[in-house]
């Protein structure tokens, strides 16, 4: 399936990493040389991506915005020329799955990626293009096996079928459900491809989880329509929405870096054999 467009839910409080969010919005956080948003924006590009939603909090937007201001003529922001960004600022803090559909209007009937901002990857290490080819025409969720504490911290699917390696048919889904609840040990980390079919099923949702609308319950109604099927990652995306998982993302990601990762992998090897 192609997919033209990107919506990405930044409009959290990120309450994780306080202090550093209390006045820098998460999504600007640095990660080695660039903020969060940044590495999201690139991934959506790698997979073939030019245009994005970015949802975000009231006066977050102003700040966020700045950062991509005139990046046609950047040498840092090289490429990001040819893509369009669209702002949509979500009035009332009421859910991920409240946040999606603010997206509605800018996505319009197309389907799109959904890219969750705590969750980075390392390049070269993407899911979307391998979720893209998963879809049949239907929602495609990105899954991960969990650990038992995890599974009070993710959205977990109920799973049917195999498909394909790794492709499955997932046939319902539970808000952070822990250990006694969960309907498998698959759960959703923050990459997802979803049809416009989602669009009325949030529409159609009370709060759930947290007194939030949430994004899980609407892929819930999706599996039992049997709309939606699940791609099943090989290895964990960063979340750097925690201090450690912060840690790890921006230890990856400088591993990887291209400019600064030789000096850094000897910095830490030195570290370790100091130890
Ligand atoms: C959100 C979703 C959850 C998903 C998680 C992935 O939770 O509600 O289903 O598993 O992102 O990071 P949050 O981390 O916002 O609490």
């Amino acid at each position: 399936m192609k997919v033209p467009v990107a919506v990405i839910p930044a409009a959290g409080r990120g309450t994780r990493m306080r202090p550093a969010t209390r006045s820098v919005p998460k999504a600007l956080l640095p990660v080695v040389d660039r903020p969060v948003i940044q590495w999201i924006v690139e991934e959506g590009m790698r997979a073939g991506v030019a245009e994005f939603v970015v949802v975000v909090s009231p006066g977050v937007d102003d700040l966020l915005y700045s950062h991509f201001e005139g990046m046609e003529g950047l040498e840092e922001l090289k490429g990001f020329a040819d893509v369009t960004l669209t702002w949509v600022v979500q009035e009332q803090a009421r859910g991920l799955g409240h946040a999606v559909l603010q997206a509605q209007e800018a996505v319009d009937r197309r389907p799109f990626f959904c890219l969750l901002g705590d969750n980075l990857v390392v390049p070269g290490r993407d899911h979307l293009a391998a979720m893209a080819e998963a879809s049949d025409g239907r929602s495609v969720v990105c899954l991960r096996p969990l650990t038992d504490e995890d599974l009070e911290r993710y959205g977990v699917a109920e799973v049917g079928e195999a498909l394909a390696e790794r492709v499955v048919e997932v046939t319902g889904a539970v808000e952070k459900p822990g250990r006694e609840r969960a309907p498998s040990r698959l759960g959703f980390v923050g990459r997802y491809l979803f049809t416009p079919e989602i669009f009325p099923l949030l529409a159609g949702l009370s709060p759930g989880y947290g007194g939030e609308i949430q994004l899980t319950d609407a892929i819930a109604r999706l599996g039992e329509t049997g709309r939606c099927l699940g791609w099943v990652a090989d290895e964990d995306l960063l979340d750097v929405g925690n201090p450690s998982g912060y840690l790890e993302a921006s230890t990856a990601l400088g591993l990887w870096h291209p400019a600064v990762g030789a000096r850094y992998r000897e910095f830490l090897r030195g570290l370790a054999e100091g130890s």
